[in-house]
């Protein structure tokens, strides 16, 4: 039966992230008390003046197929946002809206790659983007980098990853899963090596730009090098900074060739992305923005919470985030605590079987030795999941 199966699907694996959260699913379902931290979306609901947009959308008859692209309307909305916030300026025949920006990421790797080219990924990496690479016969070829780099690549890592085969570098910043992001300075640098490589497409994954703290605000690499405007993809959605993940609505924008070429893959598979859901993803980016600041905020709040107790953790190596929701302790030390336990994966089972704590080990994301935290859950489960593995950390020992 196996061997019926397409290579190409036969190449890939189902998302890890997922896989850990139905797990977790599964236990909380036999009755065992599990505080999930392995969560990929804000744990807030849609604001109500989104919402309403989508009922009167569905009242107003907007329910019939619309243009393959998106509708003029989110593309106006959309064109805005990148002037408001990124001070780009697009043209409509530069962007297309997708259902998702991992919809988005999926039909610019379709558009670009052929079997056998090169896209360079930075790891730790956001799960999908190997695996999409591949599904089009295309290699990863991933940059490491480690806790003691601030899960940065190099202008030099980069340098020396870049071959004829080249056809994309993919950035995601602020990262999942690190929670760390590049400055102005740090993509300067990156851009300077581009510069020199005039056949190598740039993919920037903006899709956490809103929930960034640190000092240093918001920037992407063709903010910081214009010159780099007739090769760079800015993917970015309303999933996370607008608690809009069931909606699916993505979007890119990028040279008018790259989208036209996505919008021709995008015709032949899903269409349009749901009407509804894009006049809500249109309330949303022309309406009041405070809603993002307060959640934000929030991750914020948590985010001090939780790397000030880990800190306290004997063994742990964790540093502040730039933003998102997500941690990414190195756990290397708790590893070798017992002889039992050899790698992520299996402290990661530890800890939902001993703590009922669901957390994503860094292999899923090319990193072995770490461990995901997301903190889009509340304070209160917050305070007992820190308990919890205080607790097992110290049993492991015996364990
Ligand atoms: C880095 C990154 N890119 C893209 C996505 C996809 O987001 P969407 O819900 O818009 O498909 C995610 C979602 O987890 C993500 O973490």
């Amino acid at each position: 039966m196996l061997n019926e199966l397409a290579a190409r699907v036969q190449a890939i694996k189902p998302s890890p992230t997922l896989a850990v959260a139905a797990r977790a699913d599964e236990l909380a379902a036999t009755g065992k008390d599990i505080i999930s931290l392995s969560v990929g979306e804000p744990d807030f609901d849609t604001p109500a003046h989104i919402c309403e947009a989508a009922v009167a959308a569905i009242k107003q008859g907007q329910t019939r197929y619309t243009a393959v692209e998106g509708t003029p309307g989110l593309k106006r909305a959309i064109i805005q946002k990148f002037i408001r916030d990124n001070q780009l300026e697009f043209s409509p025949n530069e962007i297309i809206v997708s259902c998702g920006a991992k919809h988005s990421i999926y039909n610019l790797f379709a558009a670009i790659l052929n079997p056998n080219d090169e896209i360079i990924i930075p790891a730790p990496y956001w799960v999908s983007y190997p695996d999409m690479a591949k599904l089009m016969g295309a290699h990863p070829v991933i940059i490491k980098t480690d806790h003691t780099q601030r899960f940065k690549m190099s202008p030099a890592q980069l340098q020396a990853a870049i071959t004829d085969k080249t056809r994309i570098l993919i950035l995601n910043s602020p990262s999942n899963p690190t929670g760390v992001a590049y400055s102005a300075k740090e993509l300067e640098a990156l851009a300077a090596v581009l510069l020199e490589y005039p056949d190598v497409i740039i993919a920037t994954d903006d899709i956490y730009e809103h929930t960034q703290w640190s000092q240093e605000k918001f920037s992407n690499i063709l903010m910081v090098c214009p010159a780099l405007r007739n090769r760079c993809i800015v993917i970015n959605g309303v999933s996370k900074a607008y608690a809009m993940t069931g909606w699916r609505i993505g979007y890119t924008a990028g040279p008018a060739k790259i989208i036209a070429a996505m919008k021709k893959v995008q015709s032949q598979s899903t269409s349009n992305p749901c009407s509804i859901a894009q006049a809500a993803a249109e309330a949303a980016l022309n309406g009041d923005q405070s809603c993002i600041a307060k959640m934000t905020h929030a991750y914020h709040e948590r985010h001090d919470y939780l790397i000030a107790e880990l800190q306290k953790m004997p063994g742990i190596s964790v540093q502040p985030c730039d933003g998102t929701f997500y941690t990414f302790p190195c756990i290397e030390n708790w590893i070798k605590m017992n002889a039992r336990i050899n790698d992520d994966i299996q402290l990661a089972e530890y800890l939902l079987d001993e703590a009922g704590i669901a957390v994503v080990p860094g292999s899923a994301f090319g990193a072995p030795g770490y461990l995901r935290i997301s903190y889009a859950t509340s304070m209160e489960k917050l305070r007992q999941a820190i308990q919890r593995i205080k607790t097992a950390i110290e049993k492991l020992k015996n364990y």
